[in-house]
């Protein structure tokens, strides 16, 4: 009779510590770098690049990735190669354990793009038995300080080659959201310190146009072109790089300028890279 109770008893301790195992959730911090993401294979070592930079600011956090573009994510699927759109990847890591994410933006500016990722974000952190806590660190210019370290950042890395005579073109993205100004804001501030030093975008303001008058101004002869774009993937090699009569390269060229393209996305410098993972600090310290 003794034994038998001893053993209810047991049994009974055992059932309330397995089920109390159950209820207890074990903390799993993790990272989550979302990019618009590129089909070039040579925008991978851009994206390493930062992965790297990211795992050394956060050692044993593991980090993983997203690409907000439908269009590449399509494009690496047929080849073999699978990534997460943002809410496939916050879903993965709430099924896999993680209770606090700190997921960062990797766009330029805060326009569409980081738009719909905030928006992402914010449902998932209205899901139920999800991950307990999600925060999004801002893209690379935000507020105004981040656009004087931009600025200084990118004069540390311009070609070095560069006479003090010749021209640098940093081809933007641009676009039809009202984050656009960030081009021009940006433009203000690099002109403060080298008048020689054009910004435009591909699809906003300033165009090319704006840039080869405000060229012409200057007397410039030499020309070097450089992607102010994440990655230099597709706008890069063919809208700035590429020998089409309509890419930038061309347009210079035909506008009487000697042209020096050089094919380097942001996240291959370390320098602006540190204004991303700054971003990332920030939010992951709220964690
Ligand atoms: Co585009």
């Amino acid at each position: 009779m003794k034994i038998k109770i001893i053993a209810i008893a047991i049994f009974l301790i055992n059932l309330t510590a397995s089920g109390m195992d159950e209820h207890k959730q074990i903390e799993k911090t993790g990272i989550l770098l979302v990019s618009f993401g590129s089909s070039y294979a040579s925008a991978q070592s851009a994206f390493g690049h930062i992965e790297e930079q990211a795992k050394e600011t956060f050692p044993g956090v593991e980090v993983r990735w997203a690409f907000t573009s439908n269009i590449v994510r399509n494009i690496l699927k047929k080849r073999g190669r699978a990534i997460d759109s943002p809410a496939e990847a916050l879903a993965k890591m709430g099924a896999d354990g993680f209770t606090k994410i700190a997921v960062q933006s990797l766009h330029v500016i805060p326009g569409e793009e980081f738009e719909n990722l905030q928006r992402t974000v914010n449902a998932f952190n209205h899901i139920p038995k999800n991950t307990q806590k999600i925060v999004l660190g801002k893209p690379l210019l935000y507020h105004h300080n981040d656009i004087g370290e931009t600025c200084a950042a990118l004069h540390s890395v311009l070609p070095e080659e560069r006479k003090s005579t010749d021209a640098v073109v940093l081809m933007g993205h641009g676009t039809s959201h009202q984050s656009n100004i960030y081009y021009p804001g940006l433009q203000y501030y690099l002109w403060q310190q080298s008048p020689s030093i054009f910004l435009g975008t591909v699809e906003g303001y300033p165009s090319l146009d704006e840039v080869i008058s405000a060229l012409k101004k200057q007397n410039a002869k030499t020309v070097w072109l450089q992607p102010f774009l994440s990655v230099a993937g597709d706008h890069a090699k063919n809208d700035m790089a590429g020998d089409e009569p309509d890419s930038w390269k061309s347009q210079l060229e035909a506008a009487g300028f000697t042209v020096n393209p050089v094919l380097k996305g942001l996240a291959e410098f370390d320098a602006i890279n540190a204004i991303w993972i700054k971003h990332l600090k920030e939010v992951f310290n709220k964690l």
